[in-house]
């Protein structure tokens, strides 16, 4: 990434380009309202195939040589993707077998796109052909910057080549059926398997799957995906040096482990679209940028799609608000992003995306939506110093993709693991605090608190890690229903949270989910809601208990010293205003600060430091609110090119700052 900012000198604004969907006149217009919005970066060729490889073997490469001359020319640089999220009809006719089947037994064929089983022998090389091609023709191409492989992998499949590959996948990882038939439980009704052929995907059947087979299938198929993605990314680097990567999905999906991608990409690339207007869609763009972040490991990583206009909600789309084209993309280069692209630049006229936003809408540049984009352009581009910078948060929050697999299993009690995420996030956000995300079985040392919500399946090594963690000082918040199960889907015997009840000092004896609707209330005066547990302090302390029905007088919420740190426990679903007060004691409690105190609620401050420990930082300045704001801070404003002195700043309404400190 760092030779892309170079490169770029600053950081990047742009976004997808689809130059194939449009005319001379059209792409001429492009070129002058690029330099007109800023833009530096265009990802091109994300859905080409049928173009670039009009029949099987023969490529077409002159259309894309022409608009790859013209966007060097006019100074924007190319992130070239391998158009493998999309192969054309030809492919399904020459590939019958290739075209994925879904657990019911249904066999897709094309007309949409993402319609590929990418354990399929002659998809794989279909995909890794077009790569090397694209490589060995572009890789010394003097607009192409980066490489973008495929589109969101998402697609899952159940048949045949499926099974085969996963399969393998469970041989490597059990040695033997013995071994496989212990961890997956088969003792349970009559499955013990007798033969490797006679282990499926999880296909349609009767009623509900063996959790553990449910478990390692999506397991299976994130690595399968992985693969996929290496084998694209090795093609490329044979013909090219440049930066490699691919743009994960919104975070609301999880078919990948991103920890894993996070390790095999050059830097991470993220798409995110929020799911809610307004404060939400703010908080939400926190929460997928910190993942971002996160997963690299420490890499840098960059916003590769995010609508101009569009906010996905579960009710439908919905116009993103005047001033949030800014604030949502400072909103991700504060948390890291080396830029902010979109999808896309120019709003199609045809296809099923024809009412997805753009840069360039229908309506034109002459445009409220295509003005903020230019001045976001603006702003951007004069923020070129903060390249290479970077996030410092001292409080984690635990991520782990087969907590989310094992939860998402039916015939358990339902917790929802994105929503747990997403609110012990959302309480750091409204609280001031900056927030990573990291693995249980990380090094958490580096920070004061960490936080787990709904931990259900723990492995042996995660579990060890959190109890180094305690040992050493650190102060750790679990929450209900964690610690259920081992890395293989099994019952933890003996009392929950497992082996984290030493840490924790208590014995969880029973699962009480409650009923819609029932409410119970605590000690402390919140209420709950959802679960409940009857649990026995064994050393801790007990800082609540349940003050009404059949749980009245149990503990509640616990406390327990362990080793240099603490180890909270909370049982139950708290109410907004319950868990934000016991987010504050925790954070309170491990010394973990605001980046600003004092904000009011809707205004979000992160910071950005330089890599040298910090000398110079960069304090983000959001008001998501309607009304302006007065802050007691000093720096210079890279947005407005203004001194801020000791009379502090008034935040415009929906407004930023971005100070220059020190
Ligand atoms: C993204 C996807 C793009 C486009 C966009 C629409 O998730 O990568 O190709 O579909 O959504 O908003």
């Amino acid at each position: 990434m760092r030779r892309i900012t170079e490169r770029l000198g600053g950081l990047a604004f742009g976004g997808d380009y689809n130059p194939e969907q449009w005319d001379e006149q059209v792409w001429k217009e492009d070129d002058l309202l690029m330099r007109q919005a800023g833009v530096n970066l265009a990802t091109v060729g994300v859905f080409s195939w049928a173009l670039l490889e009009p029949q099987q073997g023969r490529f077409d490469f002159a259309w894309l040589d022409a608009h790859l001359d013209r966007l060097h020319a006019n100074g924007v640089a190319v992130d070239l993707a391998t158009p493998t999220a999309s192969p054309p009809p030809w492919f399904t006719l020459a590939h019958p077998d290739a075209m994925p089947v879904t657990a019911d037994g249904t066999r897709l064929t094309h007309g949409s796109r993402d319609t590929y089983c990418l354990a399929a022998p002659g998809y794989r090389q279909a995909a890794r052909r077009i790569a090397a091609a694209l490589a060995e023709r572009y890789g010394a191409h003097p607009a192409v910057a980066m490489w973008h492989v495929h589109n969101e992998y998402a697609t899952v499949c159940y048949c045949e080549h499926a099974a085969a590959a996963f399969r393998d996948w469970l041989r490597a990882r059990y040695g033997t059926l013995d071994a496989l038939n212990a961890a997956w439980g088969t003792a349970f009704w009559s499955q013990r398997y007798g033969a490797w052929e006679q282990v499926l995907p999880p296909r349609a059947t009767q009623w509900h799957h063996n959790p553990g087979h449910t478990l390692d299938y999506r397991r299976f198929w994130s690595d399968e995906a992985l693969a996929a993605y290496r084998e694209q990314r090795d093609a490329i680097r044979d013909h090219s040096a440049l930066p490699v990567t691919t743009n994960l999905m919104l975070p609301g999906y999880q078919v990948l482990d991103l920890w894993k991608f996070g390790a095999e990409v050059d830097f991470v690339g993220i798409d995110h679209y929020p799911d809610a207007p307004g404060i939400d869609a703010a908080a939400d763009t926190a929460f997928g940028a910190d993942r971002a972040r996160s997963f690299g490991g420490g890499k840098p990583w960059l916003l590769i799609e995010q609508g101009t206009n569009t906010v996905y909600s579960p009710s439908g789309t919905l116009p993103k608000e005047p001033g949030d084209i800014l604030r949502h993309s400072l909103g991700h280069i504060g948390r890291g992003s080396e830029g902010a692209l979109f999808f896309q630049w120019r709003q199609s006229r045809a296809g099923a995306e024809l009412w997805h936003s753009a840069i360039v809408p229908h309506a034109g540049p002459d445009t409220r939506i295509f003005r903020e984009a230019a001045a976001t352009g603006a702003a951007v581009a004069g923020l070129g110093e903060l390249a290479g910078s970077r996030v410092h948060a001292e409080v984690a929050v635990l991520h782990d993709a087969d907590v989310w697999w094992a939860l998402d299993t039916r015939g358990l009690p339902q917790v929802d693991y994105h929503a747990a995420l997403r609110r012990a996030h959302r309480a750091l956000w409204d609280a001031g605090v900056t927030a990573d995300f990291a693995h249980p079985e990380h090094d958490l040392s580096r920070y004061r608190l960490v936080v787990a919500p709904s931990l259900y399946l723990l492995s042996d090594a995660g579990a060890a890690s959190l109890r180094r963690y305690v040992e050493g000082g650190g102060t750790l918040l679990v929450q209900h229903f964690s610690g259920a199960v081992d890395g293989s889907h099994q019952a933890r015997l003996g009392g929950y949270p497992g082996p984290l009840r030493e840490v924790l000092g208590l014995r969880v004896e029973e699962y009480r989910p409650l009923g819609a609707g029932e409410l119970l209330t605590l000690s402390d005066g919140s209420s709950v809601e959802g679960w409940s547990e009857l649990l026995r302090a064994e050393g801790a302390e007990v800082v609540a208990t349940y003050t009404s029905g059949v749980m009245d007088r149990q503990p509640a919420l616990t406390r327990h010293r362990f080793g240099g740190g603490t180890g909270w426990y909370a049982s139950t679903r708290l109410d907004d205003a319950g868990y934000a007060a016991l987010i504050g004691r925790v954070l309170g409690e491990s010394g973990a600060d605001p980046v600003l105190a004092g904000l009011p609620a809707g205004v979000e401050a992160v910071r950005r430091s330089s890599p040298d420990g910090g000398s110079r930082s960069w304090l983000f300045l959001l008001n998501h609110g309607t009304e302006p704001v007065e802050v007691a801070v000093q720096g210079y404003d890279l947005l407005t090119a203004v001194d801020v002195g000791p009379a502090g700043l008034t935040l415009p309404a929906r407004g930023a700052a971005v100070l220059r400190q020190g």
